[in-house]
């Protein structure tokens, strides 16, 4: 298996093969890294870090990667560069690939990454766009491998707004690993119709299967994963507060949704979350629609089920083995389960 000099876009740009070998390196590095030994494989090397949406994980996870990986880093903030404002997408890619190695983007459409990747001479990788969230699957599916001891015939059950980032990229990720993947929400928010087909088709390959459904009872019955989101993504206009708390309440994961689910269910969530009002937005929902808690209850976010701890620390493991992966791991230090 050999990813140097490729980008990492989107999961549907990669076999499961492809997919599981990166999984295998992740869980190779998280183990040295628990051990101690050093991955220095970059060394003298560089990665520009754009972000034009802001971050915790994401960012944290592709600093901490790039430094173990004995590499330097340069964070351009949401407002801090002249990318799209002054200087196109192209123009950009092609600077910044003669200063780094790598080149990380988040932002707003997919076609935006998928433009700096064409003029980049580096490999670019995706830290979110308003379609897809790859790195973010592979920290989920190696959470769930190391939580289950495998992935085929999971059955996986997404709540809440499945058209954007999240709900997206999950449907892709379980239709190459070949789970059983729910979406479980309002028909207005179901994934696109056009990329739900694309699913079904790699899952007559894969032995997965894609359901959508508006029954609670019928969605989170026997889940073995119920995942949910925010219902109102970054970037989005703060008047949809209100719509999505009306039309999403339904599909919030709480107490009867885990139980329907059944006693061996995990609930997983890529964060940040809505629990509680130890937030800013939070709070002011909570004054303006008298709600405690969005998404998922305080009770189930704390509950013995809850792994996204696990689930946001796997995120820094698995963007090491994105990175090590295509600008290429050394020869002797490859991992295969
Ligand atoms: N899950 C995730 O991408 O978190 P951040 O927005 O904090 O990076
Ligand atoms: N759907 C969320 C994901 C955050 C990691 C957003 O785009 O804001």
């Amino acid at each position: 298996m050999n990813l140097k000099g490729r980008d990492f876009l989107k999961l549907l740009d990669f076999t499961p093969e492809e997919i599981g070998y990166m999984l295998d390196l992740a869980a190779d590095l998280k183990e040295k890294k628990k051990k101690g030994i050093l991955t220095r494989w970059h060394e003298g090397k560089n990665v520009a870090l754009i972000f034009e949406k802001t971050s915790t994980r994401t960012r944290c996870s592709f600093e901490v990667a790039a430094h173990d990986l004995g590499m330097g880093t340069t964070y351009l903030d949401p407002s801090g560069s002249q990318i799209g404002k002054k200087e196109s997408i192209a123009d950009t890619a092609r600077v910044l690939s003669g200063m780094y190695e790598g080149i990380e983007y988040r932002g707003f459409g997919q076609d935006i990454v998928e433009e700096l990747a064409k003029y980049a001479k580096v490999p670019v990788w995706n830290g979110l766009t308003n379609e897809f969230h790859p790195t973010q699957m592979l920290a989920d599916l190696l959470t769930i491998r190391e939580h289950f001891g495998y992935l085929e015939n999971i059955h996986f059950t997404y709540m809440g707004d499945a058209r954007y980032n999240m709900g997206n990229s999950l449907m892709v990720a379980c239709a190459k690993m070949g789970m059983h993947f729910t979406a479980c929400t309002a028909e207005k928010y179901f994934p696109d119709r056009r990329l739900v087909e694309e699913c079904r088709e790699i899952a007559r390959n894969t032995g997965a299967t894609i359901t959508l459904t508006e029954d609670v009872e019928a969605g989170a019955r026997g889940a073995d994963v119920i995942y949910t989101d925010v219902w109102v993504s970054m970037g989005e206009p703060d008047e949809i507060w209100e719509e999505r708390i009306r039309e999403l309440s339904p599909y919030q994961v709480n107490r009867k949704v885990m139980e329907l689910a059944g006693k061996k269910a995990v609930f997983m969530h890529c964060l940040p979350a809505f629990h509680d009002l130890n937030t800013k937005t939070g709070k002011e929902i909570s004054e303006k629609f008298g709600i405690a808690e969005m998404e998922v209850t305080d009770e189930v976010f704390e509950s013995e089920a809850s792994i996204v701890f696990e689930e946001a620390e796997n995120r820094m493991h698995t963007i090491k083995a994105v990175m090590a992966a295509t600008l290429g791991v050394p020869d002797g230090c490859d991992a295969r389960r």
